[in-house]
């Protein structure tokens, strides 16, 4: 299969990356710049090498378009993140929502049947995580896409898959509010100091988890335009500082800082009804590999 993989170089995409190339997929990347070394450090050197590059902005609709070409389906995580989206709205929103929207007329220009993208748990706010009332632009221009996707269906009969992962953790991320628990990791592998970032529970869902649902999303053919949460396990820094104290007993990681924008208590809802094959890596299990990458570089 040949797969457009917008955002490629970053976390997600470096995961994403990893499990297709080992199931032979012919990966495109669409991005910013070209940048392998997340990919390089995740999937391998060989898996980096061999993903095809094309340099564009995802606001640009007709290289987007002429980058799909040719696909077979299109995995879409090019965006922002909450404090980007914050500091320029404007920006933010062209980036995450027609860049969205672009990936969407890629797909009908090239008869592409599948969109797979990603919203975030981002679209709840923080008095409900049952009813999406974002109080951030992030998570309201998330929220868009999933309207438009579901008109796309509506309009045109193209499907997508959607999902809304909350905290997502593990080797390589490293940037962001909800960095917190990966950099929690690093520092206490490298005897480093670190304050955590957010305070209050969250869902902290394990990288490889995600990267195994595009995957699924990939394979199995499910017409609608359909939207899943990806939780995890409910954690607080407290928690995650715990089980960093069983695998090093002197690290000095201190709990505090801002509360998440969004709400503790989400459900995951139908997820493995439609993709039964989506794995659950416990969160003592993903805090010991991801402390074990720091320390050792082992996956
Ligand atoms: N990491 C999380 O916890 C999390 C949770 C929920 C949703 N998401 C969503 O998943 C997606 C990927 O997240 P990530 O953690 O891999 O982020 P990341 O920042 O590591 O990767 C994003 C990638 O998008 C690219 N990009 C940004 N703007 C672009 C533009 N204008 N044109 C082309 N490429 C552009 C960046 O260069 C980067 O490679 C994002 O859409 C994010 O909103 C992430």
């Amino acid at each position: 299969m040949q797969v457009l993989l917008t955002g490629g170089a970053g976390f997600l995409g470096a995961w994403i990356c990893r499990r297709l190339s080992q199931r032979g997929d012919r990966i495109r990347i669409f991005d910013r710049a070209e940048n392998r070394n997340i990919i390089a450090a995740i999937a391998g050197a060989p898996a980096a090498a061999a993903c095809e590059w094309v340099i564009g902005d995802i606001t640009d609709a007709e290289a987007v378009a002429t980058a799909a070409s040719g696909c077979d389906a299109i995995i879409h995580l090019a965006g922002v993140l909450t404090w980007a989206c914050q500091e320029n709205p404007a920006r933010g929103a062209a980036i995450n929502l027609i860049g969205t929207l672009n990936v969407f007329e890629a797909a009908l220009r090239h008869g592409i049947g599948k969109v797979i993208y990603t919203s975030s748990a981002g679209v709840y706010g923080p008095q409900s995580g049952a009813l999406p009332v974002p109080v951030s632009h992030y998570g309201a221009f998330k929220l868009a896409c999933e309207g438009s996707a579901r008109a796309y269906f509506a309009d045109h009969g193209l499907s997508s898959i959607g999902f809304r992962p909350y905290v997502v953790y593990g080797p390589g991320r490293e940037s962001g509010l909800s960095a917190g628990p990966t950099l929690a990791c690093r520092a206490a592998a490298h005897g480093e100091t670190y304050d955590f970032p957010y305070e209050g529970a969250a869902g902290l869902v394990y990288v490889d988890d995600v990267a195994a649902a595009y995957e699924s999303a990939l394979r199995h053919d499910a017409p609608g335009a359909h939207v899943f949460n990806m939780i995890g396990e409910q954690a607080t820094p407290e928690n995650v500082i715990a089980l960093l104290r069983e695998l090093a007993p002197d690290c000095d990681i201190r709990p505090g800082g801002a509360p998440m924008p969004s709400a503790p208590e989400i459900a995951e809802g139908p997820l493995r009804e439609v993709l039964p094959d989506v794995p659950f890596t416990p969160l003592r299990e993903g805090i010991a590999r991801t402390f074990s990458f720091y320390r050792d570089g082992t996956l």
